[in-house]
């Protein structure tokens, strides 16, 4: 060999090494991040216990125990199934029991019926949890570049997959702790009281027309709903500074918003009727006041806090009456541009909105990020040029598009690493288990 050729091999060699290394960092990320993500779904579960995680109180919550078996379903039938030669499900059956929409993945047991299941016990959908999660890490482990090329977007559609149902996990939990008269405590978080907090005035902060982009721009993960990235033309509007109150919702409910008519959708006045309702979600009257259902608790309604457990109907009645509009989804994206992410999250571990300071005083945007979902007027639909993706992931969005509302901003119960200025989540308007919030927006005076 000559003097050039050897160093050509060498050159190959150290090629070689450097790749094998910077693919076992790459791998050693991956884990990292699906083991913190796995772990924290177990973090939430860790003070419940098995009688609370059977239970379905309505058709839209699933059981605890459901999303522990079903976001690991998603890594064996995406993973697993595809990529790890010779794997065999070791219960079958599972496929069946916990797949929730996707047809192209199999036949499916029905959503209602989830409560009805109490078998695999808790402790079995643990294992089945623990198990999954070996051999991912096994498959990943000894992965080569050129598969973890072709696993790393699907495991990390899995890690946001998680993370919505960890969002799901908590709100499921909370309308079953709330059906029972004992009221049981999730976390006993102490909430800030209004007195020590002060009232952050409602300011309404201008914006001129303008043509932008709207939707993701590709760089880092996205759902395929928040493109394809367009332009936009978005007239003159104004945003109000933070989320409405509980205090302000109080002033429409007594001034008879549920009873009159005109302020509401003729949907909405049909399902305010039927449903009889005549405040938020987990609202009760108790000896005069209003106290509310928490996840710490039955406890006074805080009138500095931002309303939550409200329809899109209730929202865009509150705003007809307090003589504004919901934003749209592009005034949302538009404002929210500037905005930091940073809110209070589920990272928080306060499972409950919180009231804006007094340094909320400021004439900027508050509370974008966090706290409470914000009920847009956009209906959800494809952005132009969308197209679902084929197979069974193609699933995951685009067969929704249909009577549904967009939501932005995420919650207190959204993982902070969640949320995006595009996200685009999106609820059927008469939805209220969710920490779906308000915020006003008015056309120019
Ligand atoms: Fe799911």
């Amino acid at each position: 060999m000559s003097p050039v050729s050897a160093d050509a091999a060498t050159d190959r060699v150290a090629a070689k090494r450097d790749h094998s290394h910077s693919n076992a960092a790459r791998v050693e990320g991956l884990l990292a991040r699906f083991h913190q993500i796995r772990d924290f779904t177990n973090t939430l579960c860790a003070d419940l216990e098995p009688e609370d995680c059977v239970v379905q109180s309505m058709p839209d919550v699933s059981p605890t125990k459901w999303h522990v078996a079903h976001t690991t379903w998603f890594f064996e039938t995406f993973i697993l199934k595809k990529f790890s030669p010779g794997y065999r499900a070791e219960i079958p059956e599972y496929a069946y029991l916990f797949n929730s929409y996707y047809n192209a993945a199999g036949s499916m047991h029905r959503r209602d019926l989830r409560g009805l299941i109490s078998r695999p016990t808790v402790r079995e959908a643990q294992r089945y949890r623990a198990s999954i999660d070996s051999h991912i890490d096994s498959l990943l482990s000894r992965a080569d570049e050129k598969l973890v090329d072709e696993i790393e977007p699907i495991l990390v559609l899995g890690f946001h997959h998680e993370q919505q149902h960890q969002e799901l996990l908590v709100t499921d939990i909370k309308h079953v702790f709330a059906q029972n008269p004992l009221y049981p405590v999730f976390r006993d978080v102490a909430l800030a009281s209004s007195q020590s907090i002060g009232k952050a005035r409602q300011q309404f902060i201008d914006f001129e027309e303008a043509i932008i982009d709207i939707g993701h721009d590709g760089r880092g993960f996205a759902y395929d709903n928040e493109g394809p990235r367009h332009r936009a033309l978005v007239p003159v509007f104004s945003l109000s500074s933070r989320p409405v109150t509980n205090g302000e919702y109080m002033a429409f409910i007594e001034d008879n918003g549920y009873a009159r008519p005109e302020f509401w959708l003729s949907l909405g006045w049909m399902t305010v009727n039927e449903q009889r309702w005549q405040a938020p979600l987990y609202w009760t009257k108790h000896e005069g006041a209003w106290w509310h259902f928490t996840l710490s608790g039955f406890r006074p309604v805080d009138e500095s806090e931002p309303v939550t457990h409200v329809s899109y109907f209730e929202a865009d009645a509150y705003a007809n009456w307090a003589g504004a509009r919901l934003p749209t989804e592009f005034e949302w994206e538009r404002a929210a541009s500037d905005c930091p992410i940073e809110g209070n999250f589920v990272e928080d571990e306060n499972f409950h909105p919180r009231a804006l300071s007094n340094s909320g005083a400021d004439k900027r945007l508050h509370q974008m990020f966090g706290d409470v979902w914000e009920w847009t007027r956009s209906a959800y639909s494809p952005y132009p040029g969308y197209r679902a993706a084929p197979g069974a992931l193609g699933e995951y969005n685009g067969k929704f598009m249909c009577n549904q509302y967009v939501l932005r901003g995420g919650s207190c119960a959204t993982s902070r690493s969640h949320i995006r200025r595009t996200y685009r989540n999106f609820f059927q308007p008469e939805k209220r288990w969710q920490f779906t919030g308000i915020r006003l927006a008015r056309d120019p005076q």
